[in-house]
């Protein structure tokens, strides 16, 4: 087989499956000490391109991050931990869902700060679009996540036609 077959085996989730921490610092924070939402979405983006990096084995770019709520405030000292996985490959694109928790190593307790689907795409160091091997849920968590990223697709697609239609 060749290199460019190989890079096409489909791939389980969990070798790809990712972990991120990052201690909140000063600079992280607004002057309550209170985490910026801002940085903890480019975290979010990070951690999520890990895994994106990790399951195509290629670079690639951030299409879009759906819809984000902050549940829990987090503050100067915490350490939050994000956790991402590839939820579905479609084509060059795939989605990958991150959650952020902010863990209390004290109480060794931890709380879910937010969430988020992201899509990539695989591109070459021109910027052409790769194709990326399929990737195969194992667990029933991951065979729901799945399912519901055909639907998510379905719903980003209709509401970039709309956007398009009024543009
Ligand atoms: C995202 C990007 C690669 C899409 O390229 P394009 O030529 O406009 O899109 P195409 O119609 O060829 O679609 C390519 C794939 O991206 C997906 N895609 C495109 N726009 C998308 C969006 N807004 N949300 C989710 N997926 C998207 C398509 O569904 C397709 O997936 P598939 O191959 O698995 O079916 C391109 O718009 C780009 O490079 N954007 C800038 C990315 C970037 O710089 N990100 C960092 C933040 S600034």
């Amino acid at each position: 087989m060749n290199e460019k077959h190989d890079s096409l085996i489909p791939r389980p989730v969990r070798d790809s499956q990712s972990e991120m921490d990052e201690f909140v610092l000063p600079n992280d924070a607004n002057p309550l000490g209170a985490l910026l939402g801002g940085r903890l979405m480019h975290w979010i983006d990070m951690a999520g391109a890990l895994a994106a990096h990790r399951h195509s084995r290629n670079y690639v770019v951030t299409a879009s991050i759906d819809h984000m709520d902050f549940h829990t405030p987090v503050h100067v000292g915490d350490l939050v931990i994000l956790r991402s996985s590839v939820n579905r490959v479609f084509n060059t694109s795939m989605e990958v869902g991150v959650k952020a928790w902010v863990e209390n190593y004290l109480l060794n307790e931890s709380r879910l700060v937010s969430s988020a689907y992201l899509t990539f795409v695989a591109v070459d160091a021109a910027g052409r679009h790769l194709k990326v091997p399929p990737v195969i849920p194992e667990t029933d968590v991951q065979k729901r996540r799945y399912e519901d990223a055909g639907r998510r697709r379905e719903i980003r697609k209709a509401e970039r036609e709309r956007k398009r239609r009024n543009a």
